[in-house]
């Protein structure tokens, strides 16, 4: 059976994070793009990453270019490309100049990979993958973004932390964009099956979920250069092995939602069912009062991202 091919485009901290990752698990043979200014950088990298393959076990072929033609045939694309936050800077700051980086970037992933299924990281996230879908026109369904599967993890660490157990059973799941307005699900988040509403009291888990959206700023704030990239691009991996593994992961992802949820044609955070063809289902879920409020606010807070990008982009 042949390899997957991934390519990586940025090969800063989340893109090659996200390659040492795959690589790991062993996902397929990967492909680490960077800018031209950068010469030699993606290349050492590459192959640094395969030198640790005698050591952890992984048979993978790792390559570092600065030519999207190396990118050629690939069966996934993840964009990380972009400029990432300062102390005190909002993600929606990053918009013009990320804009213009995306889509340059998706001009390219639509001539060298066209059959691809393209994961978006760059920020502000939601109304990046929508640049990705303008730009390469593919089905919606083979354009998502990684947003779910980290604030998820965040929410289900500090659960986790919480209670003194194990994270891994600790589930959640999260709707809503990539911000301030994200919505953690308290009615979907469990240990082991039994509600964290019958575990931890309101106020304590208001405040949790409090932490779980400001938890990209609680470690640009503390890394003060730059921002998260460990539990982001570990995010991107589960993602890219529900594509390259077809294993069907129930998973938040920002899909392009039109009758679903009555978005009307946006990319916003919620479950789906992530297969080798992509977005395989976009489970809609019932929601109480104040959760389809709030997962209202954070459409319209997409909505206006996505408007204010294409007045600047023109
Ligand atoms: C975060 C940035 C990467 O949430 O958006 O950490």
């Amino acid at each position: 059976m042949r390899r997957a091919k991934i390519s990586i485009i940025g090969a800063g901290n989340v893109g090659a994070t996200t390659a040492h990752w795959c690589a790991a698990a062993e996902l397929g043979d990967l492909v680490l793009v960077d800018v031209p200014q950068t010469e030699d950088m993606p290349r050492g990298k590459a192959l640094d990453l395969m030198q640790s393959g005698p050591i952890v076990g992984f048979d993978a072929r790792i390559t570092g270019t600065t030519s999207y033609d190396d990118t050629a045939g690939s069966d996934v694309v993840v964009v990380t490309a972009g400029m990432t936050r300062k102390p005190g800077m909002s993600r929606d700051e990053l918009l013009a100049v990320n804009a213009r980086i995306v889509g340059s970037v998706a001009e390219q992933i639509k001539r060298t990979s066209p059959e691809a299924v393209v994961i978006v990281v760059s920020n502000p996230l939601d109304a990046m993958v929508q640049r990705t879908y303008q730009v390469t026109g593919f089905p919606p369904r083979r354009i998502l973004g990684q947003a779910g599967v980290l604030d998820t993890a965040r929410f289900r660490a500090f659960i986790a932390m919480e209670l003194g157990v194990s994270v891994e059973d600790v589930s959640a799941m999260l709707l809503g964009g990539h911000g301030d307005t994200m919505v953690p699900l308290t009615s979907c988040a469990a240990v082991c099956g039994i509600p964290v509403a019958q575990l931890i009291p309101p106020e304590r888990l208001a405040q949790i979920v409090r932490r779980t959206r400001d938890g990209g700023a609680e470690i640009v704030g503390l890394l003060k250069t730059g921002s998260a990239y460990y539990a982001p691009s570990a995010a991107v991996a589960q993602m890219v092995e529900s594509v390259v593994r077809d294993k069907k992961r129930l998973l938040p992802c920002a899909a392009y939602c039109d009758k679903e949820y009555n978005v009307g044609g946006y990319y916003v955070g919620v479950p789906v069912i992530l297969g080798s063809g992509g977005v395989e289902r976009i489970v809609e879920l019932p929601l109480t009062e104040s959760e389809r409020a709030a997962f209202q606010k954070s459409v319209e807070a997409v909505k206006n991202l996505v408007q204010k990008m294409e007045g600047l982009i023109g």
